[in-house]
C-alpha cells in the first residue's frame, strides 16, 4: 500500500507540473530573421507578447525602428533593438552579430528571410541557386554558430527555422525555393539530434499560403506568366486548400511562439505545417 501511496502522489504531482504551459518568454532575448514585415514581423509581435527582448534584422533600418518602437513591452525592463543586415553579406552578418553576441545571450533564433524568385526548375540558373543557399542555408548556419554558445551555458536554446509546405511536396512554378527548402529541413534534422542534449531545440515552421508580400508576389508571377487575372489565381489557391483561404502571418507566429516557450522543452526535429490542411498530413 505504502508503495502505491508513494507512487500516486508522484504521479498527482506530476500531473499537476504538466498542466500548467508555460509559454513566458520574460528575460529571454529572441534574434528574428526577415522581421520589417510578413511573417518574421508577425513572430516579433508575438514572442514579444510573451515577454522576450527582441533584436529585429531585416535591410531596413527605419522600417524597423518604427516596429522597435510599436512592439509590446509587457515585462519589467523589456526592451527591442535591430540588426540592419543583409544576408547576401555573410562576412557583414557574421561581424554585426559576433558583436551582438558579445553583449548579450540570443535564447531564441528565428531563421527567416525572404524567399527565392519563382519560375520553373528547369528555367533556373546556377546563380539563383547559390544566391537561395547563401540566404538561406548559410546564413541560418552562420547565425546558429554563433548564438549556440550562449544558448548551450544558459541551458535554454531554440532554434526556429521558417521554411515552407514544399519540404513535404514540392510547389510548382517555385524550382529553387523548393529544391533549398529540402536542404535546410535536412540540416534542421541533423542539427536538432546534435543540440538536443544540452537543451536546444531546432525545429521548422512549414507556413502554407499566407497573406504577406511574398504571397503577393508570387500571385502577380503567376498571373503573368499563365496570362490570367490575379483574381482567378487566388481562387486557384485556395481551392486547394481545405480551410479555403490564405494564414494570417500572426497565425504562423503563434506556432512559432509556441516552439519558442519553455512549454516546447521536449520538441526538437520537427516539420510543423502551418497550412489550413493543404498538405493534407502528408
Ligand atoms: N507568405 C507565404 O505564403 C509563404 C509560404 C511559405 C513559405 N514562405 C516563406 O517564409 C519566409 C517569409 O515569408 P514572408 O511571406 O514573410 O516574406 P516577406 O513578406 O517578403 O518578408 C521577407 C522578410 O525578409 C527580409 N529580407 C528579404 N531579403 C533579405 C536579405 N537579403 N537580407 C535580410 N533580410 C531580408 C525582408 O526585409 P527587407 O526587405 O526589409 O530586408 C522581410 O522582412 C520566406 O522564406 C517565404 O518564402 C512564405
Amino acid at each position: 500500500m505504502g508503495f502505491h501511496d508513494d507512487h500516486d502522489f508522484s504521479f498527482t504531482s506530476t500531473i499537476q507540473q504538466l498542466n500548467t504551459m508555460n509559454i513566458n518568454l520574460t528575460g529571454k532575448n529572441a534574434l528574428i530573421g526577415g522581421s520589417s514585415k510578413g511573417i518574421g514581423k508577425a513572430c516579433a509581435i508575438e514572442l514579444a507578447k510573451l515577454g522576450a527582448n527582441i533584436t529585429l534584422v531585416s535591410r531596413s533600418p527605419e522600417v524597423m525602428a518604427d516596429i522597435a518602437r510599436e512592439l509590446p513591452r509587457v515585462a519589467p525592463g523589456q526592451d527591442h533593438d535591430l540588426l540592419a543586415v543583409d544576408f547576401s553579406d555573410t562576412i557583414d552578418l557574421k561581424k554585426k552579430v559576433k558583436m551582438l553576441v558579445a553583449t548579450k545571450t540570443i535564447h531564441i533564433l528565428v531563421n527567416n528571410t525572404g524567399g527565392p524568385p519563382g519560375g520553373p526548375i528547369m528555367d533556373a540558373r546556377t546563380e539563383e541557386f547559390i544566391q537561395a543557399y547563401n540566404n538561406h542555408l548559410i546564413c541560418n548556419h552562420v547565425l546558429t554558430l554563433l548564438t549556440t554558445p550562449g544558448m548551450r551555458k544558459a541551458g535554454y536554446g531554440r532554434i526556429i527555422n521558417i521554411i515552407s509546405t514544399s519540404v513535404k511536396a514540392p510547389i510548382p512554378g517555385l524550382g529553387v525555393s523548393n529544391t533549398t527548402r529540402g536542404a535546410v529541413a535536412s540540416w534542421a534534422k541533423t542539427m536538432a539530434n546534435e543540440l538536443a542534449v544540452d537543451g536546444v531545440t531546432v525545429n521548422n515552421v512549414l507556413p502554407g499560403k499566407t497573406d504577406t508580400d511574398r504571397l503577393r508576389e508570387i500571385i502577380g508571377d503567376v498571373a503573368a506568366r499563365r496570362a490570367v487575372s490575379e483574381e482567378t489565381v487566388v481562387e486557384g489557391m485556395m481551392s486547394e486548400i481545405p480551410m479555403g483561404r490564405f494564414a494570417d502571418p500572426g497565425e504562423i507566429a503563434v506556432a512559432v511562439a509556441f516552439l519558442a516557450s519553455p512549454a516546447a522543452s521536449f520538441i526538437t526535429g520537427i516539420s510543423l505545417p502551418v497550412d489550413g490542411g493543404q498538405t493534407r498530413s502528408m
